[in-house]
């Protein structure tokens, strides 16, 4: 439970609030490259403030508060097809290059602006729990009444969940029935980037999931995955990543919650604009929220003090490799194609050649070939 007073200062992100200022010190995708190779310049909304992006003659960026007779001046750069921005104070850090952005494979952007703070998606984030019950539980329920095959990666329990902090965040481990210690979801387990993104995968497709706050109440929720199975030589050519909206409400206005993300967006969403964290009982399954907490307590404290949070990189480098399981949940490459029909990617312009990308692959290295090719 928290205060009224705390949980304001936990989710305001607007310029001279404690979390905003700590919210300053990071890089944010705002744009695509395709955008502005179609139309130089964009409007942008970041962290409560509005802002004019552009692409100059010579090919960089540029970017300026709009509306200010003393404008202040931020950075950008373009990275893995998106252009990022930075806002705070200078020297402005580097820009981290994680490894899902920069490693080969064919890119694809599902992304839409939800009407809710973002901090409800990331402690959603530390709480693997919610696969068993809003993916695993919910989900049989509607394949049986709606009479859809329930997609097998989400189908066993928990037995343990734990979390290490480390110097980009959180890594998040998870034992499912019928598991080891020595496989990869509690070994290697997987990483919540601080502050505002979750690195996922498994099992030839590796995916940011990337939560840029735009103001206290809406937040652009976007996957970004890269897809390369195993057993191919090369991939497809692609100027830019496929970006798409992903649909999460249907004609009526109610929730669309026969896929993953959908189920994702209904428990971020429902909390309200900004969740009501005075009246929530913190439970023991919830240790990875409290750990976020006083992560964050602790870098808007560093800020304050004049010091770095984590995560703010100075050192120029290629590549940041994350922590991040292979096999994820047990499930052979039949778990690719389940992650693009019952995930966000089924709404790509390019589902059926992803699922083909992966079906030939997994012919390239000898298996099977799973059911749920493209049809
Ligand atoms: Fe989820």
């Amino acid at each position: 439970m928290l205060t009224k007073e705390l949980n304001e200062t936990f989710t305001r992100v607007g310029p001279g609030t404690p979390m905003g200022e700590l919210m300053r010190r990071y890089w944010y995708p705002v744009v695509f490259v395709r955008e502005l190779d179609e139309w130089p310049i964009k409007k942008v909304r970041l962290l409560g403030e509005d802002f004019a992006l552009w692409k100059t003659r010579d090919g960089g960026y540029g970017i300026l508060q709009k509306h200010k007779i003393r404008a202040q001046a931020g950075m950008a750069q373009a990275l893995g097809g998106m252009v990022w921005a930075y806002i705070g104070p200078f020297p402005a850090p580097e820009l981290p290059r994680f490894d899902v952005f920069v490693m080969d494979g064919v890119r694809d952007i599902g992304h839409s602006v939800l009407p809710c703070n973002w901090l409800q998606i990331m402690e959603n984030s530390v709480d693997p729990h919610h696969v068993e019950w809003l993916h695993g539980r919910y989900f049989n329920f509607l394949a049986q009444t709606s009479g859809f095959e329930m997609p097998s990666a989400f189908t066993k329990s928990h037995v343990k969940v734990g979390f290490d902090a480390f110097e980009w965040g959180i890594i998040k481990r998870r034992l499912l029935e019928g598991q080891s210690e020595e496989d990869d979801d509690w070994k290697i387990g997987h990483p919540m980037v601080f502050p505002y993104c979750m690195r996922v995968g498994g099992n030839g497709i590796d995916q940011m999931q990337i939560r840029v706050p735009i103001d206290d109440t809406h937040t652009r929720a976007m996957f970004y995955s890269t897809h390369n199975p195993p057993g191919l030589d090369s991939y497809p050519e692609q100027v830019y990543p496929f970006d798409y909206q992903y649909l999460w409400r249907d004609e009526n206005g109610n929730h669309i919650v026969d896929y993953i993300e959908g189920q994702d967006v209904m428990a971020w969403v429902s909390q309200g604009e900004v969740a009501d964290r005075t009246a929530e009982h913190i439970g023991k399954s919830d240790i990875g929220v409290t750990m976020l907490r006083r992560m964050f307590r602790e870098n808007i404290a560093a800020v304050q003090a004049g010091r770095d949070p984590i995560g703010v990189v100075r050192e120029p480098h290629d590549r940041i490799d994350l922590p991040c399981e292979r096999s994820k949940f047990g499930a052979g490459a039949e778990f690719a194609l389940q992650w693009i029909d019952r995930g966000s990617s089924r709404y790509s312009p390019h589902v059926d050649m992803l699922k083909k990308l992966h079906i030939e692959a997994a012919q390239a290295r000898g298996e099977m070939v799973p059911a749920g090719g493209p049809s």
